[in-house]
């Protein structure tokens, strides 16, 4: 049995208490703390009794093996650095940074020491995810041919310092360009500023992903919270509810020509969506016990995927703010 691996949190934000309350449950992990410059996050933190840091340099006066990186987006690039420098394998929130020239950097200085890498998208590791990452693998959608995803609902107070595309696209992008294996070209972007007067609130990406039609729908202002994603193709279609957990298949089939009404509504009623195992877990966890594999020597997923779905939400702002800016109307 190796010995325990130290692993922080620097940043105890929304998501940092996360990382943290799992952290501190998983068997072979000894959690090293918390970092943040806020009294009221340290003092948080303390009355769950974990350790806390004012800074970095503090933290790495101590044992340590890996870190969590989940300051605020514009401060993941100089934490990240910091931290590569001293030795430390991080896992990073996602997006890798808030350009590409960052996260270029982050990844060419963690492969230059042979540290471990990884970027937090954690829908990568939502069950029913995996279930149909399966279904795909084992050829029973056959060849895809269409993508869609949704992730649509009101604004978390908490994001300061992104759009939507960049704070919660990016998600899907990443998601889709991980199931099928593939860089995604962006073709087209539409959205505005519905309720916000200075960023992007609601977005429609077109994207290419290696011959597949994707389109991916994401907003802060539908009333009702929605996550999903289909996939089409020759041989079958998926749809994935990533917040229920929940995978459902349904195999290739010939149109039929029916007599009545009754029996054209019938026909797609019943039996068509079958329900797949889905055993619910929490993502984040999953997320964490893969870093941990990863600082024990297990091979790190190829961090230039997320620098690809942030190089996409990146180009959709663009492309969207520039049509604003010509007055076009969405
Ligand atoms: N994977 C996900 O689903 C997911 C969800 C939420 C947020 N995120 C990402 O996580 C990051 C943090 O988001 P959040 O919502 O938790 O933000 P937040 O504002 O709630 O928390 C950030 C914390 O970082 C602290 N901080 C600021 N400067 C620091 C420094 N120099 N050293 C240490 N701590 C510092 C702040 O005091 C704050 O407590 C963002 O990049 C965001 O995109 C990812």
């Amino acid at each position: 049995m190796s010995a325990k691996l130290a692993i922080a949190v620097v940043g105890f934000g929304a998501i940092g208490r996360q990382h943290a309350r799992n952290l501190a449950n998983i068997e072979g992990v000894d959690f090293a703390g918390v970092v943040d410059p806020l009294p009221e996050a340290r003092t948080s933190a303390e009355s769950r009794g974990y350790r806390t840091f004012l800074s970095v340099e503090d933290l790495l006066k101590n044992p340590l093996d890996g870190a969590v990186v989940s300051v605020p987006t514009a401060l993941h690039y100089p934490i990240s650095l910091q931290l590569i420098d001293a030795g430390i394998g991080v896992l990073i929130e996602k997006p890798i940074a808030q350009t590409i020239e960052q996260g270029t950097q982050i990844i060419a200085r963690s492969r230059s020491r042979g540290l471990p890498l990884m970027v937090g998208y954690v829908e990568r590791f939502n069950p029913a995810v995996i279930a149909a990452q399966g279904l795909i693998r084992d050829g029973l959608v056959g060849t895809p041919l269409q993508v869609t995803t949704r992730r649509v609902g009101t604004w978390p107070a908490r994001v300061r310092d992104a759009n939507v595309i960049v704070d919660i696209g990016v998600h899907d992008i990443d998601l889709i360009s991980f199931l099928l294996q593939t860089n995604l070209t962006l073709l087209d972007a539409q959205g505005g500023m519905a309720v916000f007067n200075d960023r992007i609130d609601y977005a429609s990406l077109t994207m290419d992903a290696g011959g597949v039609a994707a389109n991916a729908l994401v907003n802060w202002v539908t009333p009702v919270k929605i996550r999903d994603m289909t996939i089409t193709g020759l041989a079958g279609f998926l749809q994935v509810d990533y917040l229920r957990q929940q995978t459902h298949f349904a195999p290739g089939r010939d149109f039929v020509v029916t007599e009545s009404y009754e029996d054209f509504i019938t026909q797609y009623e019943e039996g068509v969506l079958l329900e797949c195992p889905v055993v619910r877990r929490e993502p984040l966890r999953l997320e964490l016990e893969k870093f941990v594999s990863l600082l024990h020597g297990a091979e790190c997923p190829d961090p230039e995927i997320a620098l690809g779905s942030l190089r996409i939400a990146l180009e959709a702002t663009e492309m969207i703010e520039s049509k604003l800016r010509l007055g076009a109307t969405t």
